[in-house]
């Protein structure tokens, strides 16, 4: 018993040598991005090893990792391009067969490649528009903070686009803009460090300012008084016309004399008619019974 327990023991030792064992060499040291590029530090004894490189852009575990076919040698950096923007690096050292463990960078963030860029989206409101600009990432307000700023600009677009371009420069993140309803005014924003324009201008977006609510209200209600006034004449026409033709119209509206076929007036008297048909005492079913009453007796 005691003779398996020492045996297995040995065995769980030998194992953790082994995976030990697998890196010989020791890791890139101190890894980090410095401005746009990735860089680290030669390993402990780590004389005329060679450094791989690799990224990926998900972080999930199962995402898969691509070489950066560019780096795979002596050198301690690695120029990072727009095309990794979001991407994640590791490092490790090669030397014949040894190989040393992965040594993982912080992400790719916009002022490791020099593609910062204000996020900037409108809220279009009646005679007002509502412009919040965000960073991408935070790196660039980590990096620069309060030397940042946001130049804003906009302009008019309804007469052929020669309108005058006018901008605020401002350091919040949220600008409310006075404009003139009715009309179409584009908008686009840059960054400014230290007062000057800096990384790309965010793409142009487009927005047509509504009217007040006050302002469709009145247009409304100036809607309502015309019908109004419109109708009252017509009625009023109406009326005069009527008084003035009040005898011809009475004429006009005099019933008809009704004609009864003949074979109606034969059922009539053949006496099946049923009486009781004529309902309730309400004075028009009286009516039609005097009205049939009248024809039995002629
Ligand atoms: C990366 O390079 C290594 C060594 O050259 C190779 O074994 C591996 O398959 C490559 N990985 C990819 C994803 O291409
Ligand atoms: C880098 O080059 C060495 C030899 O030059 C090779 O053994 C190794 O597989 C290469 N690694 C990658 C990732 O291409
Ligand atoms: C802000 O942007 C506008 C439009 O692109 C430009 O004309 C103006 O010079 C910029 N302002 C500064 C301070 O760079
Ligand atoms: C940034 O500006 C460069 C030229 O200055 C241009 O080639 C590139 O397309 C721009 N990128 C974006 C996203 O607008
Ligand atoms: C800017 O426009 C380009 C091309 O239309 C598009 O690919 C890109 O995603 C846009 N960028 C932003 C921040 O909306």
């Amino acid at each position: 018993m005691k003779m398996i327990r020492h045996v297995c023991a040995g065995a769980v030792l030998m194992l953790l040598i082994n995976i030990e064992g697998t890196f010989c060499l020791n890791p890139p040291q101190d890894v980090k991005l410095v401005g746009s590029y990735l860089q680290w530090k030669k390993p402990p004894d780590g004389d005329s090893v060679l450094y791989s490189l690799q990224y990926r852009r998900g972080f999930k575990s199962d995402d898969e990792w691509y070489n950066v076919t560019s780096h795979n040698g002596t050198e301690l950096r690695f120029k990072i391009t727009p095309e990794f923007y979001g991407a994640e690096f590791r490092v490790r050292a090669e030397k014949g067969n040894d190989v040393s463990e992965w040594k993982g960078s912080e992400k790719v963030q916009c002022v490791n490649t020099n593609s910062c860029v204000p996020v900037m989206k409108l809220f279009v409101k009646p005679e007002k528009v509502y412009v919040t600009m965000a960073h991408m990432d935070d790196s660039l307000e980590k990096e620069h903070g309060e030397h940042i700023e946001f130049n804003l600009s906009f302009w008019n677009v309804d007469n052929g686009g020669y309108s005058k371009v006018e901008s605020i420069i401002t350091n919040s993140q949220k600008q409310i803009l006075e404009l003139e309803s009715g009309q179409n005014y584009c908008f686009q924003v840059q960054y400014l460090f230290y007062e000057k324009p800096y990384g790309n201008v965010s793409n142009q977006s487009c927005a047509s300012i509504p009217e007040t609510l006050e302002m469709m209200k009145s247009r409304d209600l100036l809607f309502i008084i015309l019908t109004t006034l419109l109708v009252t004449a017509m009625c009023g026409v109406c009326i005069f016309l009527l008084f003035k033709h009040h005898k011809k119209v009475k004429q006009l509206l005099q019933p008809f004399r009704l004609e009864i076929p003949d074979h109606y007036l034969e059922f009539f008297r053949s006496g099946e008619f049923p009486l009781q048909a004529c309902p309730s005492p309400s004075s028009q079913s009286l009516q039609s019974c005097d009205i049939i009453i009248v024809i039995e007796n002629s």
